[in-house]
């Protein structure tokens, strides 16, 4: 297996409070190679920025180790410190607070490319700019390139922020929500330039949404790693999370997503959670944090001792108790493994070639 880029090692963000101490990301391990895709998804407050940002190295975790090519980030000098940033870019969920209002897309993109020597000179950046502009389905460039963030609407700002954030030659781009502000009818098209990016570029991708069609859009050929309350409940190759998912969390998340009956959306999404109400971080439950609202708990089990992120096959890991009891058992409906492998070998109808 290559060297990964980007390695994260048990790695926990606390936050304190006042007196209160949150727990935002709990031991948390994965690795990230050239034009891979992981997916995080969870609902809000699940600590899904937070562990961006440590990813991009704007937050130092407070336990565990964040490597990139092989090195503990945090114990480099500044010059490859700096390295590292570059090489790790986020796109943020909202376009209009990251791009600056008095610059013009011009201004925004050629700046980087001279700083970083990417280009030459001042006419080389801007014919470097006019590319990325391209790259980013801002066609024709010339119209796009002394635009202001106003007269752009709000898909476009977005692809210029990632535009910009291409201007380093980053290896990963961490983008976090951003695709959820723009308009739905939108929303596609610019999941489909990210896409091409990966692609093309071969640039690795943390993709960061609250929503599951999002990831399954997005990360279809990747992994998915499902947070809750900070924590990785369900990781796995995407068709298999998603065609069958494990944890009772993932499949209440899946049950909830829209459907064209509505009523049948609420009526699944309420068979498969005991309550609606996600616990606070500063009052996490004892054992597993998701036992309150689960339906297959176990007293006595779930709620008294937490459960780890556990291999369930070669490829995905849960922590669940049940999930991993009934694994080890063999007393899984066998359709069930069936299906798994059948759908990922199934592509979606909408992935091209
Ligand atoms: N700088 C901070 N100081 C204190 N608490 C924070 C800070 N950043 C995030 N949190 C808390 O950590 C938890 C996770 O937040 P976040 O990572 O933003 O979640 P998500 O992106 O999934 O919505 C939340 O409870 C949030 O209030
Ligand atoms: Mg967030």
């Amino acid at each position: 297996m290559p060297e990964p880029i980007l390695e994260l090692q048990q790695v926990s963000v606390h936050f304190r409070r006042g007196r209160v101490l949150l727990r935002a990301v709990e031991d948390i391990s994965f690795q990230l190679g050239l034009g891979d895709v992981l997916c995080l998804v969870g609902e809000s407050g699940s600590g899904k920025t937070t562990l961006g940002k440590v990813v991009a190295g704007l937050l130092r975790p407070t336990v565990g180790v964040v490597r990139y090519r092989g090195q503990d980030v945090w114990r480099l000098d500044s010059g490859a410190f700096r390295r590292f940033r570059r090489a790790v870019q986020i796109v943020h969920q909202d376009p209009y607070a990251s791009l600056n209002p008095i610059r013009t897309v011009v201004d925004t993109l050629v700046p980087p490319l001279l700083h970083h020597r990417i280009a030459r000179n001042r006419s080389d950046a801007i014919e470097r700019a006019a590319r990325l502009l391209e790259l980013v389905d801002l066609v024709p460039p010339e119209q796009f390139l002394p635009k202001y963030p106003h007269q752009l609407s709000g898909g476009q700002r977005q692809r210029v922020s990632i535009a910009r954030a291409l201007t380093v030659q980053p290896e990963l781009i961490v983008a976090d929500e951003a695709t959820s502000m723009v308009d739905v009818s939108i929303r596609v098209s610019l999941l489909n330039t990210l896409r091409r990016l990966r692609e093309e570029l071969g640039v690795a991708f943390l993709f960061i949404t609250h929503d599951l069609a999002m990831a399954k859009y997005f990360a279809w050929q990747g992994r998915i790693a499902v947070l809750y309350l900070g924590r990785v409940v369900e990781l796995g190759p995407t068709p298999s999370v998603i065609g069958d998912p494990l944890h009772p969390y993932t499949q209440a998340l899946l049950a909830a997503l829209p459907e064209p009956d509505p009523d049948l959306t609420r009526r699944k999404s309420k068979l498969l959670l005991r309550s609606l109400d996600i616990p606070s971080l500063a009052h996490l439950p004892s054992g597993c944090p998701f036992h309150p609202r689960c339906l297959r708990f176990v007293s006595g089990l779930c709620d008294v001792e937490r459960p780890s992120l556990r291999f369930v096959d070669a490829h995905r890991s849960v922590a669940c108790h049940v999930v991993v009891q009934e694994r080890a058992a063999g007393d899984l409906p066998p359709s069930s493994q069936e299906a798994a492998t059948r759908r990922a070998d199934e592509r979606m109808p909408f992935e091209r070639g």
